[in-house]
């Protein structure tokens, strides 16, 4: 059994495939965290998002894994664990940057795609329905307003203490929707199949409701 679940940033979609992992019991696949490893090995050797042919060596020495610990799962970067380190406003960026480059997305596809072959799996991401797991039983696109997702993860940096201005994260969100839906390979976009759910008005248990609704309708 997959379940995919793609859309932009901000629209709960790690929230609720953790939930809906572990209600069933199958695998939570965090993709985005991939894209983040790697652009952390970019940053951390000061190769620009607009270095193609640095991004494309760096492929070959970045050796990314996924292992579970205590069933989180933790993101291994040429040995070193950096899963506390992918979560800065300058990894988001550059995640986003750099995922535009082929040679990037064929690594980290191929990886994603391994992961699901033994196992049950709910993956999130950006291409998951349309690329990594097309013939995913479910795919669920969620979304929400733009302005909605800025507040979401102005009060998220808030209730951990750091500073934080609305106005910004709301442009960089903004930035990110753009790079990540028209980008050449494998944008961001709702699969035919998928099924959208806004939840720009919904609460977390609403919204896990909802697509445990839609998994009982059209899962196996
Ligand atoms: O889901 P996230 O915010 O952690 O993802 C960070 C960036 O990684 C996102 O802006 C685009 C890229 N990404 C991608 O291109 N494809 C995926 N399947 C997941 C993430």
């Amino acid at each position: 059994m997959q379940i995919a679940i793609d859309g932009p940033a901000g629209a709960g979609k790690s929230t609720i495939a953790k939930r809906l992992a572990k209600e069933s019991g199958y695998i939570y696949v965090d993709t985005g965290a991939m894209y983040r490893a790697m652009a952390l090995y970019l940053l951390r050797r000061g190769i620009s998002a607009e270095d193609k042919a640095g991004i494309e060596s760096a492929c070959e020495d970045a050796d990314i894994s996924i292992k579970y610990i205590d069933g989180e799962q933790n993101v291994i970067l040429n040995g070193e664990n950096v899963n506390g380190l992918i979560r800065t406003q300058e990894v988001s960026n550059m995640a986003s940057a750099s995922s535009v480059n082929g040679k990037v997305r064929q690594k980290l596809v191929s990886l994603q795609q391994k992961l699901a072959e033994s196992t049950d799996v709910v993956m999130d991401g950006r291409d998951i329905g349309t690329t990594v797991l097309p013939d995913a039983e479910v795919k669920i696109y969620l979304t929400a307003s733009v302005k909605v997702r800025a507040k979401r993860r102005y009060d998220e940096l808030i209730a951990k203490g750091e500073e934080s201005d609305l106005k910004v994260i709301e442009q960089e969100i903004r930035e990110r929707d753009e790079r990540d839906m028209t980008r050449e390979i494998s944008p961001l976009k709702k699969a035919d199949d998928a099924i959208e759910v806004d939840t720009s008005d919904m609460g977390i248990e609403e919204v896990v409701n909802a697509i445990n609704g839609i998994i009982k309708e059209h899962g196996r």
